[in-house]
Formats: structure tokens, sequence, C-alpha cells
């Protein structure tokens, strides 16, 4: 039963297999008989639209679900378990883990503990591969295909862990071209660049905000940490606006995984282009999809 660790793992076959059970999934109207199974909802780092989301899934599969927020779950513990044990210890009472975790060494090791099938709800800044299967689903379905795409993914590349998820899920298509667009010293990590130009995909960089021969937007996020550095003046640079939004073709795409903070001005959201609230929306049922594949 596969749990989704990485983007590297996807291909086109299996991608495919999940836009038709997400499509199939979330067309429902009455709930599906329940599958005794329990999924657990483990997230030790903030989440919104992951944890409601997965939520919102299981309930929709009559599968229930547990919640665990903290590794130090008692007053008496001065530091928290590690990853390792707390997964050991509750994935023998689980049918699927959905876990997020900052430190995405602690996640490699800790998740090859277990035999539970782990979706990877984010973890550390390397990857997002459930937020990117809703991305790719958004665009096959918002655009009609993703083959020959020329996207542009703008932020804090070496630091979002979506678009790294995205570019590699994105060389399972020909013909993508995508323009990596962030600060110099923010750019994508070389392994998921590589992967991508491996699998056929045509990368492109950019350190000023080109727009020109794009068709959608990507936009990744550039929040001001103190890990990335970023600046005002940089967020102004690489904000999406209204004006900006307009430099791309009338059928052209604004996607986010959100949330956002300001990278795209509000302006945008009255426009045909800004289609990221839909995105949100598709993402009930690829994570239907997803857990239903997870346990079979
Ligand atoms: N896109 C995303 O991962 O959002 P959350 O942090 O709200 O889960």
């Amino acid at each position: 039963m596969p749990g989704l660790l990485k983007a590297a793992e996807l291909d086109r076959t299996s991608i495919d297999e999940l836009f038709g059970l997400a499509r199939e999934l979330a067309g429902r109207r009455r709930p599906r008989p329940a599958i005794p199974a329990v999924v657990g909802l483990m997230f030790f780092e903030d989440s919104l639209r992951t944890r409601v989301g997965f939520e919102a899934a299981a309930a929709r599969l009559g599968v229930d679900t547990t919640n665990v927020h903290a590794q130090r779950h008692s007053e008496q513990m001065a530091v928290a378990e590690t990853l390792g044990d707390t997964l050991r210890s509750v994935a023998p009472y689980l049918d699927a883990i959905c876990l997020r975790h900052p430190d995405a060494d602690a996640f490699d090791q800790a998740v090859e503990l277990v035999e539970t099938p782990v979706l990877n709800c984010g973890n550390g800044v390397d990857e997002h591969p459930t937020q990117a299967l809703v991305d790719l689903l958004a665009l096959d379905e918002l655009r009609g295909e993703i083959e020959g795409v020329r996207i542009a993914l703008v932020g804090d590349l070496k630091h979002m862990r979506s678009a790294h998820s995205l570019l590699v899920a994105l060389g399972c298509f020909e013909g993508v071209v995508a323009r990596c667009i962030s600060p110099p010293e923010l750019g994508v990590p070389s392994p998921f660049a590589q992967r991508f130009c491996e699998a056929g995909g045509r990368l492109e960089m950019s350190i000023a905000l080109d727009l020109s021969d794009i068709d959608v937007i990507y936009v990744a996020g550039l929040p001001r940490t103190p890990q990335n550095g970023v600046t005002i003046e940089q967020q102004d640079a690489y904000r999406i606006d209204a004006k900006r939004a307009n430099e791309l073709p009338r059928d052209g795409l604004i996607l986010c995984p959100l949330p956002r903070v300001d990278e795209i001005a509000a302006d945008v959201d009255a426009g045909a282009r800004a289609a990221y609230f839909r995105q949100s929306e598709l993402g009930l049922g690829m994570r239907m999809a997803l857990l239903e594949r997870a346990l079979g």
C-alpha cells in the first residue's frame, strides 16, 4: 500500500491514476460505506489546508482520524521524544499517516522505521509532494493539459518545499518549460533542478520578474525569515499585482499553494487568471485519492 515521500516516486502513470481517482471521488454526492481504518494526522508544524484537507478527505471516505500535535506529550518530559520513537509507537495503531515535520533529516530517518504508509505533508525545506499533486491537478483541470506549459516559479525557491516537489513532478510531462525566478541567493537547489532537466524539462533561470512567454505563474512565496534574509525591497520586486498579472495571456493562470502573505496583491483576486482558491478547492479530491490509494 503506497505512501508518498518524494515527488521522484511519481511517474506519468501514477499521476494519471491519481487524477482519475481524485475526479471520481470529489464528484461523489453520497458518502461511501465506512472503511474500517484510522488515519493519523501527525502535524508537528502549523498547517491549515493540508491538515484540514486530509481530515475532511478522510471523513468523506468514512475513515476515522486521530490527531498528534506534539512529541513532548507530558509535563515531565524536558525534551521531545524522537520522531522515530513517536512513529514506531503509534504506527501499528494506524492504517496511514499524514506527516508534517520541520526537520527533513529526522523525517527521512524516522519514516524508514515504520511499515504504515506515510504521506509526506511537508518535511522541513525539502519537499511537499502531496501539495505538488494538488498543484498538478489544478493545472490539468484549469488549463486542460500540462504538456507544453511554460510556467514561472516565483519566490524563495531555495526554501519553499512545494516548489521543489512541483518542479520534480512537472518533469513527468512532455515539453514543460520552467522559469525559476528568485533572488540569486535563493535559487532552486540543484538536485531538484537536475531531476527536472534529466526528465526532459527545459529550465530557465531569472533574477528579474520576467513573465514574457509565460502561461502560468506559480507563486511559491517570499516570506521574510531569519533563514533567508529577504528584504522588503525584494518582496516588492517579486510581488504579483494586477498589472503584472495582465502580462499573462488571457487564459493564463496564477497558482499558489497558499498561504500568501502579500506575494499576490489583493487586486489580483477578482481577475480571471487568479486560480489559487480553485486550486485549493481541488485539493480535497486529490487528498481523498491519496488516502484511498494508501489504504488500498
Ligand atoms: N499549502 C499548504 O501546505 O498549506 P498549509 O500550510 O496551510 O497546510
